[in-house]
């Protein structure tokens, strides 16, 4: 059984209506935010999906007994002018490519991917680098499996294998249009699908907008229906560097790291996107795990895992420390920092949908659950504001 309801960005106003389904909502910054949420009630259940104030003890308690009684709300948002309607909680593929990350168990990764699918999770973000397309080949598989309609997102790596793109490298030399067209057919073989519904640039660089011949690339596999959109995963901190691209209205969605650490998204980028109707995914929400309130500094990753290099020194602590510091500052237990730092970066209306790293089905119902439109509190969210950290860990 399905049923609509219409979700707003206050907390205080989530409304349950059973015929209407969708609702024009106006959050607290006064942009209208027009937005669809499905209520999934399992069958059998008589009850609805009770509103209950965000990051209240209680809430917490809801949150879980919500997910022991399988009831589940998802919320959609337009990924812009692709004019998709994505849930606003998507998954991050990466983790189950095990290229980088050690750890995932095929069976579990492809469990986790069917229990999102479940909870109205209807968009995935992979990559062609994501473990030599071990990341695809998955995602492919429990895509098929489905009857719903699912989007997935990949990356075509640059061919000089520069990760961010540098100054000065010319387009020629990162994203040739040959290159861009065989990585997408090795893509299109690994997904088993006939199109890939967003194709992007693992890096960016605006430098490129009038370089090289990409956009040829781009517009001739749109033109064969092999690519439905195309997009840019920007380079890491950088988020200036696609406003310029974002502008020329060349591109249809962008990929940022944007969290509680990083706010920098928020300054230019966004403000562009909204006004150029690109659509926002964001990656890393989570930082890497150390906004999740688990990495402590005696947290040890498995040999191979980039958390190694990422956490170095004494990263960990730093992390640890200013997370404890955001917790006290809300009033709230470690084990509610995933949700407030996703709920966070929701509350951006220029925000599509974000993409936690997922490999668990634990993990997958947490942050589906909280992918039902409210965000969180503003005054909340003016909080955080305070929580802003420039740093660059992947150097
Ligand atoms: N350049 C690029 O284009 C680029 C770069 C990075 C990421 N991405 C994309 O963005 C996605 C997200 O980034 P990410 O995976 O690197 O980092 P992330 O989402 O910031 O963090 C992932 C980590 O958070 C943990 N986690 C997830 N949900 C949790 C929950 N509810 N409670 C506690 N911990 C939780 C995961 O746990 P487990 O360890 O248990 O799985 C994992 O360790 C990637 O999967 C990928 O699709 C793109």
């Amino acid at each position: 059984m399905r049923a609509e309801c219409a979700g707003t960005m206050d907390a205080t106003a989530l409304q349950i209506n059973f015929s209407s389904g969708l609702s024009s909502t106006r959050p607290s910054n006064g942009i209208p935010n027009r937005t669809l949420c499905h209520a999934l009630l399992m069958p059998g259940m008589g009850e609805r999906y009770a509103a209950v104030p965000v990051l209240s003890r209680d809430h917490a308690k809801s949150q879980e007994e919500k997910t022991a009684n399988r009831i589940h709300t998802m919320n959609y948002r337009k990924l812009g002018k692709t004019g998709l309607d994505v849930s606003e909680v998507g998954f991050g593929a990466w983790g189950i490519g095990k290229g980088m990350w050690v750890g995932a168990e095929d069976d579990e990764s492809v469990k986790a991917l069917h229990r999102a699918f479940d909870l109205g999770l209807n968009f995935v973000d992979t990559a062609l680098r994501y473990g030599d397309g071990h990341s695809e080949r998955l995602v492919g598989k429990a895509v098929k499996e489905r009857s719903e309609t699912i989007y997935v997102a990949t990356k075509v790596p640059p061919k000089n294998l520069q990760w961010p793109a540098q100054p000065g490298v010319p387009a020629e030399k990162a994203f040739p249009a040959e290159h861009v067209i065989a990585c997408t057919e090795e893509s299109l073989q690994n997904l088993g699908l006939d199109a890939i519904q967003v194709q992007q640039f693992h890096v960016w660089s605006d430098d490129w907008v009038d370089q090289g011949d990409w956009l040829d690339a781009i517009q001739k596999l749109k033109k064969e229906g092999k690519i439905r959109s195309f997009g840019v995963s920007i380079n890491d901190y950088q988020p200036e560097n696609a406003i310029k691209l974002v502008q020329t209205g060349l591109v249809d969605t962008v990929q940022v790291i944007y969290n509680i650490f990083e706010q920098p998204p928020e300054d230019q980028l966004f403000l562009a996107c909204q006004k150029h109707n690109v659509g926002v995914i964001v990656r890393v929400a989570l930082d890497e795990g150390g906004l999740s309130g688990k990495i402590t500094p005696e947290t040890k990753f498995e040999e191979g895992d980039f958390r190694n290099r990422y956490f170095r020194g004494n990263r960990k602590r730093e992390v640890y420390e200013r997370v404890q510091k955001i917790a006290a500052d809300l009033d709230i237990g470690l084990d509610q920092m995933a949700e407030t730092a996703l709920r966070y970066v929701l509350s951006h209306n220029a925000v599509s949908t974000v993409i936690p790293g997922m490999r668990s089905i634990r993990n997958v119902e947490q942050n589906c659950a909280l992918g039902d439109g409210r965000g969180l509190p503003e005054k909340v969210v003016k909080q955080l504001k305070a929580h802003r950290w420039a740093r660059n860990f992947y150097q």
